[in-house]
């Protein structure tokens, strides 16, 4: 039976995140999403995701020494060509980026790649802004390091948590369409840094991580919450989707939205957008139950990241290359866990094309 999504297809066993569509939850390796973005750096979290999987084991400690090692050592790498970069659009950039990054298959390579995320993306944003190459400070954990690439200047400690709860709560999530094309790619023995090419170039699209600067756009075109109403009616009668709600797998609330509206709150200069998404949101989720009442269109993950990347800084064109710096981990750890299998990924397809003409 063809299933062109793939929904109804189990296509691998994890034991990474477990994505609870019914219930709304997200357990991580045996964590609650939340608990993770309350209590986990980046390091931890990419040590909890990468545990087991590489033949090289290192404590938290000695990741976060090595990762901050990496980002130097990618920076060399990348320091001439990024100022051409940087004319092109964000993720296009980073995936040019990327690429001087090779193909590597052990810890040393996922250490480089989850690097270049960081130093590449800050880099590109700062160029972008005017400004001069910031090279890493390899004694900073990642999330602060970035943060600081981006910014040219050392954020403040709340903002720098702030982006490391974004980026741990996006570190995976079953298998999204991202995550299955690094699968994919990893199974044919690729290696990881194309595994990570492919699968931030399925990230770009709309429909999966391409959301959240438009989620900034949907709330300036509305304005006000009295605008909403109007808004709203005006771009579903065009058929348009609205950003930051649906999801194929959450029936209900995606668990990762109150997550990062929690750790939006933390901001005070998020105040003003955080009451004004807020009073939008509720229109929206009223709307989209009117008119689609056999769909529950909840709230996803999209929505409350767009706040929090603003407020600690980020231009709105840097935000998928930032949720490819959360997501790496996962898609690093998913290529390895596929590779275990041993299988080349290769699903059936049936041919209804043409029968073969006599010949003439
Ligand atoms: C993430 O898979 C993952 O895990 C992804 C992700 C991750 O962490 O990797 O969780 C990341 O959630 C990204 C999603 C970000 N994208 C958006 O916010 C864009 C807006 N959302 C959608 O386009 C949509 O909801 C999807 C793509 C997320 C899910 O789409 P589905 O499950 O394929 O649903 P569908 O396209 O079959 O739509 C079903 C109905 C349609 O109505 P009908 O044509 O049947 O009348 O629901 C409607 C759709 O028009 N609909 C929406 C809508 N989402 C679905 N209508 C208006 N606004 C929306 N956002």
């Amino acid at each position: 039976m063809v299933d062109p999504g793939l929904e109804k297809v189990v296509a691998a066993e994890t034991v990474l995140s477990d994505v609870q569509g019914e219930a709304g939850r997200l357990i991580i390796r045996g964590h609650e999403v939340g608990e993770l973005a309350r209590d986990a750096s980046f390091e931890d979290t990419a040590h909890l995701l990468w545990s087991g999987f590489f033949a090289e084991e290192l404590s938290a400690a000695e990741l976060k020494r090595r990762l901050g090692a990496a980002r130097a050592s990618v920076f060399g790498k990348m320091k001439e060509l990024l100022p051409v970069l940087a004319h092109m659009p964000e993720v296009e950039a980073l995936r040019a980026a990327l690429s001087l990054i090779g193909d590597g298959h052990d810890l040393d390579a996922a250490l480089e790649l989850a690097a270049a995320m960081a130093v590449a993306s800050g880099n590109i944003a700062r160029l972008k802004a005017g400004g001069e190459l910031v090279p890493p400070d390899p004694k900073l954990g990642q999330a602060e390091d970035l943060l600081r690439m981006i910014r040219g200047s050392a954020p403040s400690k709340a903002e720098a948590k702030a982006l490391e709860a974004y980026l741990v709560t996006t570190s995976d999530h079953g298998l999204n369409a991202s995550t299955f094309v690094a699968r994919c790619v990893a199974s044919t023995k690729a290696g990881l840094g194309s595994a990570v090419v492919a699968a931030l170039s399925s990230l770009k699209g709309p429909l999966h991580g391409g959301a959240p600067g438009p989620v900034l756009d949907m709330l300036d075109g509305i304005g006000t919450a009295e605008n909403a109403e109007t808004w709203i009616r005006s771009a579903l009668d065009r058929g348009e989707r609205l950003m930051g709600f649906g999801h194929r797998v959450y029936r209900t609330r995606d668990p990762r939205a109150d997550v990062l509206k929690r750790v939006v709150a933390s901001l005070p200069q998020s105040a003003g957008r955080l009451a004004l998404a807020s009073a939008i949101e509720g229109r929206i989720l009223a709307r989209l139950k009117a008119e689609k009442p056999d769909r529950s269109l909840d709230t996803n993950v999209e929505y409350y990241t767009s706040i929090l990347l603003e407020a600690v800084g980020a231009p709105r064109g840097l935000f998928t290359c930032l949720f490819a710096c959360g997501r790496v981990m996962g898609w690093l750890a998913h290529a390895q866990e596929q590779l275990a299998t041993k299988r080349l990924v290769r699903p059936a397809s049936v041919y209804v094309g043409p029968r073969v003409m006599a010949a003439a």
